[in-house]
């Protein structure tokens, strides 16, 4: 899909950003400068009250609504939304490619509009709609559409855990709006040996009624037109998300029409990658792609024995460290493996967590796997063993006993 994105596409969405008063900072200091400039320091306290007040309540609260109405005043918008400038320009741009056979077009949880009304100019001649819940954001994208002279876009507030949208769409997109809850960490694999998720209905519906996802899907799903499709990005980028929102969006006959793509933005400083962008059709195709539930490659170099052997010894680094989900790969092909200490256990949140250190020819190693998909090896020179031995224990929660390497 990454060969849909054009340049042409790219460079109006920047024009459309600075309309909107945003710029591409890309240094926190030069950010923390600009926001000190615009927000008063009630200005700051009021926001750090707000998302605390968000971050505490369900999904579908007064408090996360009340959020995006403070976030939505236009004086805030091109401080704060500048932060999210690299994310408006990958799944802006990528969606926006997506979009132009498209008659009737509805954002769902649009906010203050920024993108759909960048949708509508890129469309004019597609009918396009946004709904969001937050009556301060409808307000400005209202305002903010009516400024940028777009006649073919409408805003209405609308709830989607309360209302189902009156009309069906060609294209409907959702874009961090479907699983908002951050903090839910998924559904947890059958084993720490494995990425498998069971086929468990009842720990489906669970997850989809808690995060609120199951609802906003049906009432979505009810609004697509039967020849639909549906682009859909949220953070899914852990298996423990991805699987289960994939199996949501199966359960609504939503096919994968495009491989998904990965995408990966900047918020100044920091790199995020939430996951990927779907594209998906209700509607039989021979072109249906299966719905992936295996890591994603990690990029981690595999582990290379013989390699091993001419590392140089450095005081501070491993030999080999691997925190990607490839190290199981590299844990299973350690060679002449002999465990000399071990412990599986279930975790207060109910994950089930493996830690074990040992001998594997002439290296020590130390592994740690759980129910979430996290996973490390790390693999030493003997001589630092107690250091392995000591790191097991903190692990574990325990105090260290040992003053000299069980294996040294
Ligand atoms: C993180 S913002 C994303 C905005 C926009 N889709 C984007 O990609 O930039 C989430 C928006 O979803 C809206 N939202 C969350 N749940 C909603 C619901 N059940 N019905 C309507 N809007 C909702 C919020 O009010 C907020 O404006």
């Amino acid at each position: 899909m990454a060969g849909d994105r054009n340049d042409e596409i790219e460079t109006a969405l920047h024009k459309h950003l600075a309309w909107w008063g945003l710029r591409h900072i890309e240094s926190d200091a030069a950010y923390f400068a600009w926001q000190r400039e615009v927000f008063t320091p009630e200005d700051f306290a009021a926001l750090h009250r707000s998302i605390e007040a968000k971050r505490a309540a369900a999904s579908g609260s007064s408090a996360e609504i009340a959020f995006y109405d403070l976030t939505a005043q236009s004086r805030f918008i091109p401080a704060l939304y500048s932060q999210r400038y690299e994310y408006y320009i990958e799944v802006g741009s990528r969606i926006a490619a997506q979009l132009e056979s498209a008659q009737t077009i509805l954002d769902a949880g649009c906010g203050i509009g920024l993108l759909t009304t960048f949708y509508a100019k890129h469309c004019p001649d597609a009918s396009v709609v946004g709904i969001d819940r937050s009556p301060v954001s409808i307000a400005l994208a209202r305002q903010r559409a009516h400024d940028l002279g777009l006649t073919n876009v409408c805003f209405e507030c609308v709830d989607l855990d309360q209302q189902v949208p009156a009309e069906k769409f060609d294209v409907i997109v959702a874009t961090h709006v479907l699983l908002q809850a951050e903090q839910d960490p998924g559904l947890p694999s059958c084993d720490w040996q494995d990425f498998k998720r069971a086929l468990d209905v009842h720990a489906q519906q669970t997850f989809e009624q808690r995060t609120g996802l199951g609802l906003r899907l049906d009432r979505l799903g009810g609004a697509l037109a039967s020849h639909g499709r549906m682009i859909v990005f949220e953070k899914t980028r852990q298996l423990a998300r991805r699987i289960p929102f994939q199996r949501a969006l199966a359960a609504r006959g939503l096919m994968l029409l495009l491989p998904p793509e990965p995408i990966r933005y900047r918020s100044i400083e920091e790199v995020t990658d939430d996951g990927p962008l779907y594209v998906t059709g209700l509607a039989p195709s021979s072109n249906v792609l299966p719905w992936a539930e295996s890591p994603e490659p990690d990029g981690v170099p595999p582990l290379n024995v013989e390699q091993l052997r001419s590392v140089r010894a450095d005081q501070d680094q491993p030999l080999y460290e691997n925190h990607g989900t490839s190290a199981q790969q590299a844990w299973l092909n350690l060679p002449t493996k002999q465990v000399v200490d071990q412990v599986t256990r279930t975790e207060a949140d109910g994950r089930q967590l493996h830690v074990e250190w040992g001998r594997a020819g002439e290296f020590v190693y130390l592994y740690c796997a759980n129910t979430f998909d996290q996973r490390q090896l790390v693999v030493i020179e003997p001589a630092r063993a107690a250091m392995v031995e000591t790191y097991y224990r903190e692990i574990l929660g325990e105090q260290s006993t040992s003053t000299q390497g069980a294996l040294g």
